[in-house]
């Protein structure tokens, strides 16, 4: 009688103990695991494992990684035939050590490119068929190195500007329209398992969200595969609005693609400019006045950045028949490039890890919406 009650004791406990082990996730990818993945951008330190406590938040909180850096085509490719994947195998290794979704950041971008790629042996701008032939050689090398591994590729990056006009990047000045085309054609010939995705910054202006959905039907009536959008999501505090934001959101789906935000941010800063965008190029010079929470953040900021924030979340988890994944860029608020973009020398808050590698309110709000949903 003793043993019998004993087992059932026992059973009741672990029971009890798996009834709320599964209905109560403690971190941000258990809580997610039904809606999308949940990612982060790794720098090279993170990469290597040189920080124990930002390695600690990556692997307990994410299933999906996005090298930063480490894959843009001037340092994969610094010379031309010249490849260094050192820190890229090592990316993908992490990412399958762990049972993470590995993405490729990114193939074809106007800024990162290394500048041999578009001059010729006499320092004249390249031709067409030359520039073509070494996107096919990059692409092509990239990619099947990676194949079956890397699950899905940032194949062409800031193409398009906010009024939905073409760039005017060396690709499009060299080759035109048809640079995109052909790079989703080398990158699909390279990985014919990996998805394709197109990425941008300034996602939800109307002209460039029109302009996205132009190229991806144009793609598509290419009989090329492109299975995303990736919507980088460097957001303000209050801007771009949730229906702004949504409206982006349904267009990219109505094309009939994945929408995935890639690089999300919440600058906790005040902007010179509604500056959403993340043209590298377009910095401005240091004002202590664009910089006032350099020692913290007051209460009053981090209770409206934490709202601002969940808002968003609200959001991605309410559209997550259309998300397949939210990448957040970068682990910690001290990791994050908004603190020198668009002015160096900054103090932001973006990221959802403090610079203690503390969660932020906003992700137990996030675990726990998603607890009282399951
Ligand atoms: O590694 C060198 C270091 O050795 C050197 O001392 C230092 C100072 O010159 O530069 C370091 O490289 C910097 C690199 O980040 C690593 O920190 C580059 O100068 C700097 O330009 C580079 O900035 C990156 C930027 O893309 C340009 O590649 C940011 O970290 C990265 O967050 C940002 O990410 C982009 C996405 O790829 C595309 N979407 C927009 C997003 C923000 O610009």
């Amino acid at each position: 009688m003793k043993t019998k009650l004993f087992l059932f004791g026992a059973y009741l406990l672990l029971f009890t103990q798996a009834c709320v082990t599964s209905k109560s996730p403690e971190v941000l990818k258990d809580a997610l695991k039904d809606k999308f993945l949940i990612g982060t951008a790794l720098n090279i330190g993170q990469i290597w494992e040189k920080d124990s406590l930002a390695d600690k938040v990556i692997k307990r909180q994410f299933d999906a990684i996005v090298a930063e850096n480490c894959m843009k085509s001037m340092y994969l490719q610094p010379k031309e035939g010249e490849f260094f994947f050192d820190d890229a195998d090592r990316f993908v290794e992490f990412g399958e050590q762990n049972n993470m979704f590995v993405t490729g950041h990114c193939l074809i971008w106007h800024s990162q490119a290394p500048d041999w790629f578009f001059t010729d042996d006499e320092g004249k701008e390249v031709s067409k068929e030359a520039l073509i032939e070494r996107m096919k050689d990059h692409i092509t090398t990239v990619v099947s190195r990676y194949k079956g591994r890397i699950k899905g590729w940032d194949v062409v990056n800031e193409a398009i500007l906010d009024d939905g006009s073409w760039r005017d990047s060396k690709f499009y000045k060299i080759i035109g329209e048809d640079f995109i085309p052909v790079a989703f054609e080398f990158a699909h010939a390279a990985d014919p398992g990996a998805e394709l995705y197109y990425n941008d910054y300034d996602e939800w202006h109307t002209g460039k969200c029109e302009a996205i959905v132009r190229l991806v039907n144009s793609l598509k009536e290419k009989g090329l595969r492109i299975d995303g959008v990736g919507m980088q999501g460097h957001l303000g505090m209050d801007y771009p609005s949730l229906d702004e934001y949504r409206a982006a959101i349904d267009a990219y789906s109505s094309a009939g693609v994945k929408v995935l935000v890639t690089e999300l941010d919440v600058s906790a800063l005040p902007s010179s400019r509604q500056n959403t965008g993340a043209n590298i190029a377009d910095t401005e010079a240091y004002r202590q006045e664009m910089n006032p929470y350099a020692n913290g953040l007051p209460d009053s900021v981090s209770f409206a950045w934490n709202r601002r924030m969940g808002d968003l979340f609200t959001l991605f988890i309410d559209n997550s028949d259309k998300i397949a994944r939210v990448t957040l860029w970068g682990v910690t608020d001290g990791d994050s490039w908004k603190n020198d973009f668009p002015m160096p020398g900054r103090t932001d808050y973006p990221l959802l890890f403090d610079r203690q590698y503390k969660a932020k309110p906003v992700v137990k709000e996030i675990i726990n919406k998603l607890r009282i949903k399951n």
